[in-house]
């Protein structure tokens, strides 16, 4: 972009001065005299105002002319305007056509969503998946600004792997140069190695799931954050995520309330995110859901459905902890109390969104471990160096994991988890 260009967002404030914008037509009205341009450059939306007799007859005759998504160079004199979202408008001079754009595809009319996923790739040009996108950008900061301030450090995991970490039946199989490699479900066995070398550590990339579900709620890669911290307790760890979950919302409140009104989110729900959330045990949250009548049984994981039903009697997000182990991954730890329970949580967002959040206590002690590995028949020698980190000064740890698509569904309160992320990967859907 030329110094010589205004951002939109800068408008505000400069008023009475003469600017220049880079940008797009987004929309055009016109009253034959008039011509109300509506101009975007990914930092706002401006109306740019045309008057026929006040412009030299081809400067007219080009706004007159120029289509959707045109990219254009407009110069013009910046007034206040009280009605105007922004509270400014443009009186424009000028206009350079810089390339055109014929036949638009996505138009202000109604587009069935299979439409728009098809031109994903223009589809983010338009203002309320550029209001989605811009929370994503906060709230990716604020959770990794929590974890900095926090004492964490970030230590990535790496996407190819030789073994599962979240069971067998969700892994992506590729060919590593003749060797079986998968990519990663979760970055946490690798965090538990780096915790026990940093105390504190996070992983924050995309993570894969062979998942044959099509629901509101799953994506094929997500984006995942994953803090690990040595000789922390369930409880413990269930205090960070209130932490961090207050936290990361606070900030998208302070920073994004144009963007949450553009999708028209009632935020006074995401005022009442405050600490302490409620906390219930499985048992607890299992009899809610046969109380309810719901043919719920007792020891299989929750559904979508029983999910959303648990969120209705809950004002703020809510833990549900120790799972049936039956239900959980290899590497959860036991209840000391009860050995069919594992220590394991899941952090459920209300409004009907359900599990935002899965973490839990690690098992530390070598011998139940490799029980836990056979058990669940995965191949021990692919975790021998897991192994390692109970053999070389095991200490009790836990941690969780964020996939950021399903707490911005929740966060943006938008039906469903394809419109967070700049382009999907659903369930037969790999383009654009
Ligand atoms: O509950 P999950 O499977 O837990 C783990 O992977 C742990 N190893 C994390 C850890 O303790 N470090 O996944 C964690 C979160 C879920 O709560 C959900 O937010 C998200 O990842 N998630 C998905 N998001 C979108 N699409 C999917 N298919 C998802 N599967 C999990
Ligand atoms: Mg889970």
């Amino acid at each position: 972009m030329s110094a010589l260009a205004t951002r939109i967002e800068a408008l505000p404030g400069k008023a009475g001065q003469t600017v220049t914008l880079h940008g797009w037509l987004y929309n055009r009205r016109s009253s034959g005299k008039i011509e109300f341009l509506q101009v975007r450059d990914g930092s706002g939306v401006v109306q740019c105002v045309a008057v026929k007799s006040e412009l030299p007859e081809e400067v007219f005759g080009r706004c007159a002319s120029v289509a959707q998504e045109c990219s254009i160079r407009v110069t013009g004199l910046v007034r206040e305007d009280k009605r105007a979202p922004s509270g400014v408008e443009v009186t424009l001079t000028d206009i350079e056509i810089v390339a055109p754009s014929v036949d638009y595809p996505i138009t202000p009319k109604d587009h069935g969503t299979p439409f728009l996923l098809d031109h994903r790739h223009l589809w983010i040009r338009s203002q309320r998946q550029h209001a989605l996108l811009k929370i994503r950008h906060t709230l990716v900061n604020a959770c990794r600004d929590f974890l900095n301030q926090d004492g964490f450090t970030l230590a990535d995991a790496p996407i190819f792997t030789p073994s599962a970490c979240e069971g067998t039946t969700t892994l992506f199989e590729t060919d590593y140069f003749g060797e079986k490699a998968y990519l990663t479900q979760s970055g946490q066995l690798y965090n538990e190695a780096t915790a026990m070398a940093f105390g504190k550590t996070y992983c924050f990339g995309p993570t894969f799931r062979a998942e044959k579900s099509k629901t509101r709620r799953h994506l094929i890669e997500f984006w995942m954050v994953e803090p690990e911290v040595a000789f922390a307790t369930l409880d413990d760890v269930m205090d960070l995520i209130e932490r961090f979950v207050e936290s990361i919302v606070g900030r998208v409140l302070e920073e994004r309330r144009r963007e949450l009104q553009i999708l028209e989110r009632d935020v006074a729900s995401l005022e009442r995110v405050k600490r302490p959330f409620p906390r219930i045990s499985y048992d607890d949250a299992a009899k809610i859901l046969t109380d309810k009548g719901l043919p719920f049984e007792r020891g299989s994981d929750f559904g979508g459905t029983d999910e959303t039903v648990l969120t209705e009697g809950f004002d703020r997000p809510f833990f549900v902890h120790r799972f049936p182990t039956a239900v959980k991954a290899f590497y959860m730890k036991r209840d000391p109390g009860d050995e069919q329970l594992s220590l394991s949580c899941d952090l459920l967002a209300p409004e009907g969104y359900g599990e935002i959040v899965g973490g839990g206590e690690r098992e530390d002690r070598l011998d139940l471990l490799v029980e836990r590995i056979r058990e669940h028949k995965l191949p021990l020698e692919a975790f021998e160096w897991y192994l390692d980190l109970r053999r070389y000064g095991s200490v009790p740890h836990s941690g969780f994991g964020m996939g950021i698509e399903r707490a911005l569904t929740w966060i943006a309160g938008i039906e469903h988890v394809r419109e967070t992320i700049p382009f999907p990967r659903l369930l037969h859907r790999l383009k654009p």
